[in-house]
C-alpha cells in the first residue's frame, strides 16, 4: 500500500508538471482530489485495513493529498503567470511605429459662432440659458408688448401647433395658441418669471418662421438672446458690451453705429451695424457699397415688459439685444448661401 501511494505520488508529481493549460489541471485535480478521486478512493479503503497499519497508512495517504494540492496550486501560478506573459506579448506595442491617423471631425461653424458668443459674454457676467423651442402665444408675442393685430402674429410668419380647437383665448388664459418660437426673446420672459433681477443672461437657440428657403432665407434658423436687469442699467453700458462683442468676435479695430429702430419690447430700440468686415468699410458688394453690416437689435428694456412679469419698473432698468447666428457666421465666414448649414456636405463642414 505504501509503495502503491508512493506511486502515485511521482504519477501525479509527472502528469501535473507537464499539464499544459489551466482546464487540463483542473481535470487533474478532480482526477486525483475528486469526490470519486483516486486518493479519496486510497482514505475510503483505510477503514477496512488491519488496525495496526491504519494510523501508518491513514498517514501517508493524508500527506500525499496535501503534497498533491500544493503541487496543482504552484502548477496553477505557473501556468497563470505564462498565460499573462503570452498575453502581454501579443499586445506589445512598438512604440516607434508610426500611429493610425483617427479623421478628426469639426464643430458646426453655428455651434462654433454660438459658443464663441456666449464665451465672450460669460466674463462680463452673462449666465447661458435656455428655453423651451414649443411656447405659448403669451411668451412669444403678448408678455413682449407684441399686440395681437401685429403683422407678426399672422399665420404668415409663425408656425402655430395644433388645431383652433386647442387655441385657449388669451382673455381667460394667459397661455394663448402654442406655436415654435420665433424669436429668442421668450427667453427674456422665462427667466424674468422665475428669477428677481439682478439678472444677466444669454439665450440661444432655434427659432422657426414659415419662409421659403433661398439663399438667405430659412424657416428654422438660430438666435442668440442677451439681457440685463438691475438698478440704474444704462443704454451706454448696452453699447460698450456690445462694441466688446463685436471686436471679440470679429476684430479688435472694428467700428460700430446704432441707428434707431422700433422693437415692440425694447425703448428706446437701435439696429446695430459693424463696418464691413470685407471691404474694412470701403464699400463692396456685401455691405451694398455702404462700408456698414447690420448684425443685431437691441434697446431697454420695455417698462410694459416689466410690469407683465412682474419686475418695479421704477427701480429696475435693463436691455436687451437679439441677433440671428447664420447671418453672424455667413459674414464671420464668407457663406453665401444660408441652405449649407443644413445640408450636411462633409465637404462644407470640414473646412471649420
Ligand atoms: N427678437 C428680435 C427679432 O427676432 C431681435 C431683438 C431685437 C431682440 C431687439 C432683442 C431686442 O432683445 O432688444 O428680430
Amino acid at each position: 500500500m505504501i509503495k502503491e501511494i508512493e506511486k502515485l505520488n511521482k504519477e501525479a508529481q509527472n502528469s501535473i508538471s507537464s499539464c499544459k493549460n489551466l482546464n487540463e489541471l483542473q481535470e487533474l485535480k478532480v482526477t486525483y482530489l475528486g469526490k470519486k478521486g483516486r486518493i479519496t478512493n486510497i482514505l475510503k479503503t483505510i477503514g477496512k485495513l488491519p488496525a495496526k497499519q491504519r494510523p501508518k497508512i491513514g498517514q501517508k495517504a493524508n500527506e500525499l493529498k496535501n503534497k498533491i494540492s500544493s503541487y496543482i496550486n504552484s502548477h496553477k501560478k505557473l501556468l497563470e503567470n505564462t498565460k499573462q506573459e503570452k498575453i502581454k506579448e501579443e499586445i506589445n506595442l512598438d512604440i516607434t511605429l508610426p500611429g493610425d491617423k483617427i479623421p478628426a471631425g469639426s464643430k458646426h461653424p453655428i455651434s462654433k459662432i454660438t459658443e464663441d458668443i456666449c464665451e465672450i459674454l460669460s466674463p462680463l457676467g452673462f449666465k447661458t440659458v435656455l428655453g423651451p423651442e414649443m411656447e405659448t402665444e403669451y411668451h412669444n408675442f403678448e408678455a413682449l408688448n407684441i399686440p395681437t393685430e401685429h403683422p407678426s402674429r399672422d399665420v404668415f410668419d409663425t408656425f402655430y401647433l395644433g388645431n383652433s380647437k386647442n387655441a385657449k383665448v388669451l382673455e381667460t388664459n394667459k397661455t394663448g395658441k402654442w406655436l415654435l418660437r420665433s424669436q429668442t426673446s421668450t427667453v427674456q420672459i422665462r427667466i424674468m418669471e422665475n428669477y428677481s433681477p439682478p439678472l444677466k443672461i444669454v439665450a440661444p437657440g432655434k427659432v422657426y418662421r414659415p419662409d421659403t428657403p433661398d439663399a438667405s432665407h430659412s424657416f428654422m434658423f438660430h438666435q442668440i438672446e442677451g439681457l440685463m436687469v438691475d438698478k440704474n442699467v444704462t443704454f451706454s453700458q448696452l453699447k460698450g458690451t456690445l462694441l466688446f462683442l463685436a471686436q471679440e468676435l470679429f476684430t479688435p479695430d472694428i467700428k460700430v453705429r446704432f441707428r434707431p429702430h422700433f422693437f415692440p419690447f425694447t425703448e428706446p430700440s437701435v439696429e446695430m451695424d459693424i463696418s464691413c468686415i470685407i471691404c474694412q468699410g470701403k464699400g463692396c458688394r456685401v455691405c451694398s457699397n455702404t462700408g456698414w453690416l447690420e448684425i443685431l437689435g437691441a434697446g431697454m428694456v420695455d417698462p410694459n415688459v416689466f410690469k407683465t412679469v412682474g419686475y418695479n419698473h421704477n427701480k429696475y432698468t435693463g436691455f436687451a439685444f437679439g441677433m440671428g447666428v447664420e447671418r453672424l457666421a455667413m459674414l464671420k465666414y464668407g457663406i453665401e448661401d444660408i441652405r449649407l448649414f443644413t445640408e450636411n456636405d462633409i465637404r462644407f463642414l470640414k473646412q471649420f
